[in-house]
């Protein structure tokens, strides 16, 4: 950590020195084992921040499953290597004694993601997203640069809900860091990059396919006026080969609330008023999936 800190400060005050202005840190935390979705916002943090940092750290608090934990797959060589070839400055890797020092290996007092933190993925996996806050938080005080520099923290829309909770989080404990979000990526099909796709056999990955499918069908019928068809999509994912849907939701991108028919958002013949999110998760073969897409009324 203090290495760390002092490699940033020099970072800090080179750039006061050759530049005027405060210079922006743009913080990419992740749990490495990166891949594309990952360099995108190495890529966009490197375009709109003057200094770029990353963080590798598989967090243990927010997994509810050990062996998930010890299965993570780690290469953090490689992880460093395309760090740097996409341009950050300082990379901040720490052990488990560095985050959690202590017998326990965990903090005493934590973060709570209260409500939000128990809906969707936090109904699916009890704990992970006061996991996910708690480390954030850390990450946050830990790699925050001293005066005059700003710290902004990039996040991937991939993890929609994790972006919704992490900006509450900012919020309501005023912390000093500006929240950016980078969309999806996704591969030539449409299935949004992640790590765990490696696990899918050919047929499975075709039956994964029916995910982006199913969200980019209710984001055609926000943008073209008509009902969602989300009972539908519901239905058809429900009987489709190889999949085993958990939810299909359209939800308030900030309560994570469902949105029903009526209500602000959504009138009562479906017809979407609003900005909306639309969640999946789904088990295809070894892994579960999830995804997301905005929905904008057209
Ligand atoms: P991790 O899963 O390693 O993801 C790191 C960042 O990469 C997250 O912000 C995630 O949303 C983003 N990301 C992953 N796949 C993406 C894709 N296909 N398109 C766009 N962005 C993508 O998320 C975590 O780690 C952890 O919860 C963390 C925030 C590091 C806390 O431990």
């Amino acid at each position: 950590v203090a290495s760390f800190r002092a490699a940033l400060a020099e970072a800090v005050a080179a750039h006061v020195r050759e530049h005027s202005g405060a210079p922006t840190v743009g913080l990419i935390p992740t749990m490495g084992a990166l891949h594309s979705g990952h360099a995108v916002l190495i890529d966009a943090a490197r375009e709109a921040s003057d200094i770029v940092i990353a963080s590798i750290f598989v967090n243990p608090l927010q997994f509810d499953d050990e062996s998930d934990y010890l299965h993570y797959p780690r290469t953090p060589e490689l992880d460093v290597a395309l760090l740097g070839a996409h341009g950050a400055d300082l990379v901040f890797v720490p052990d488990i004694a560095t985050m959690y020092p202590g017998e326990s290996r965990a903090p005493l007092v934590r973060v709570s993601a209260g409500e939000l933190g128990r809906r969707w993925e936090g109904a699916a996996r009890p704990g992970h997203f006061d996991g996910v806050v708690t480390v954030v938080a850390k990450l946050f005080n830990i790699m925050g640069p001293p005066a005059p520099a700003r710290l902004q923290a990039w996040f991937g829309a991939k993890d929609a809900e994790q972006v919704a909770i992490i900006t509450r989080m900012t919020e309501d404990l005023n912390l000093p860091v500006d929240i950016r979000t980078v969309a999806t990526v996704r591969d030539e099909l449409g299935l949004a990059r992640s790590s765990r796709n490696q696990r899918l056999d050919e047929t499975e990955y075709a039956a994964a396919l029916a995910l982006p499918a199913a969200l980019f069908a209710l984001r055609e019928d926000a943008a073209s006026g008509r009902a969602l068809g989300l009972a539908d999509q519901v239905a058809e994912l429900s009987s489709a080969e190889g999949v085993e849907l958990d939810y299909l939701v359209v939800v308030d991108p900030g309560s994570l609330q469902e949105l029903q028919p009526g209500g602000a958002l959504l009138d009562r013949l479906g017809i979407l008023r609003g900005p909306a999110l639309a969640l999946i998760a789904a088990r295809v073969g070894p892994v579960r999936l999830i995804d997301n897409v905005m929905l904008t009324p057209g």
